[in-house]
Order: C-alpha cells, then structure tokens, then sequence
C-alpha cells in the first residue's frame, strides 16, 4: 500500500484495450487542447486553460502534487491519447478523493470510459488503500450520469452550482466490487 509520505503517486495499469499512465507535460498536443475547447465537453467541464502554455502548466502542477494522480488513458496498440481520469484531492487520513474524467469526443460511446475507471478505481480500492470515491455532476450530463450509475456510484445529494442542477455521486469500496467484481 502507498504511504501518504511518497512525492507522487505513480501507476501504470493495462487494461484489454488500454495502457493507463501518470499523464505529463510531453503528452499536452494541439488536439488534447482541442478538446477543452469543443462545446460539447466545455459544457460539462470547469476549465479555464486557453492555450498549450497554460496546459503545459496545469499538467507540471498536477504530475508534481503528491495528493493527486493524474492519469492519460491511451489505446493500447496504437498509443493515441483519449482521455484524461484525475483524482484530486487524495485525502490518505480520511481514505477518500474526487474524481474527474475527460473523453476524447472520437473515444466516445465505446465502453472505453467504464474501461477505464475500472481499472483505476480497482487500483485506489486496492492499491492506494481508499475507500470511497466522490464526484460532482451536472445533471443534465446524461453520458457521465449513465457512466457512473453503471460502475454503481450512488446519489450523495441535489445541489445548485452557477444556477445549474449538480448531483453529488459517491461510490465505496464495497458498492463499486458488488457491481464489477
Ligand atoms: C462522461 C464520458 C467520459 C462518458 O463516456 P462514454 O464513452 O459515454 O462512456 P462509456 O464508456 O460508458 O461508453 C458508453 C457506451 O459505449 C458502448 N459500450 C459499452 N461497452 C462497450 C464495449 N465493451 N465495446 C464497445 N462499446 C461499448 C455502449 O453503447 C455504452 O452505452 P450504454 O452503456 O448506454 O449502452 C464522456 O462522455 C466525456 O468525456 N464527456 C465529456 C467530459 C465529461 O462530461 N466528464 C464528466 C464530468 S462529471
């Protein structure tokens, strides 16, 4: 099990399809920045990064804080990057952390997300030791809704945020290994 004493959290999972990695600033490109910038994920994401410089920055500050872990998810035969999964804050103490996850659109509607945070949520489970896992949607983000019903997150709470309708989801250890043992 990893202490909380470690600079950062390092991982490296393969999955049937993916390779999941730390991301770092050699993996930020033009169309990684694109993605931030396409209306259909803006909607649903708080990012305020504008050009290659700022992304640069965003991913050196993550891939250095050792409370987060950061993680490019990547297809495994051809090494193309299609997304991001974050987990930010790690609370070691309290053994809990949000969590976050960012899709290339083309990566889309092909299970390559549920893929994906199954494999990274079986290694906070069981190899950073954590027991619960919390996220924030908005509510008319019907894709992520489905995502995280289906891994077996639960309704924590209904909350505003910038006039729009939030729902606060967690998922524990116990929940997430009932659904995808
Ligand atoms: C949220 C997000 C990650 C969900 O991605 P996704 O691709 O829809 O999620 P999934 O991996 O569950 O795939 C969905 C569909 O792929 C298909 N699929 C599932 N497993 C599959 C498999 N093994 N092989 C092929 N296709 C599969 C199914 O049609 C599935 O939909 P269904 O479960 O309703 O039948 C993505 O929409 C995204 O990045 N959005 C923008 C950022 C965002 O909103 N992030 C969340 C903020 S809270």
């Amino acid at each position: 099990m990893i202490s909380e004493k470690q600079t950062s959290i390092k991982c490296s999972i393969q999955t049937r399809r993916l390779f999941i990695r730390n991301l770092n600033a050699d993996d930020v490109s033009p169309r990684y920045l694109s993605w931030l910038k396409e209306q259909s994920i803006q909607q649903f994401i708080c990012s305020r990064t504008q050009s290659i410089k700022d992304l640069i920055m965003y991913v050196t500050e993550k891939e250095r804080d050792p409370a987060v872990l950061f993680l490019g998810v990547f297809d495994k035969s051809a090494g193309l990057h299609l997304g991001n999964i974050k987990f930010e804050p790690i609370d070691f103490s309290a053994k809990c952390t949000n969590f976050g996850i960012l899709l290339a659109p083309e990566a889309g509607g092909q299970g390559i997300a549920q893929e994906a945070c199954h494999a990274s949520f079986k290694f906070v489970f069981e190899t950073l030791g954590l027991e619960q896992v919390n996220l924030s949607l908005f509510a008319d983000n019907k894709p992520a809704l489905r995502l995280y019903e289906k891994l077996n997150f639960k309704i924590a709470g209904n909350r505003e945020y910038q006039d729009r309708p939030v729902i606060d989801m967690t998922l524990n250890r116990t929940n997430f290994y009932f659904q995808n043992a």
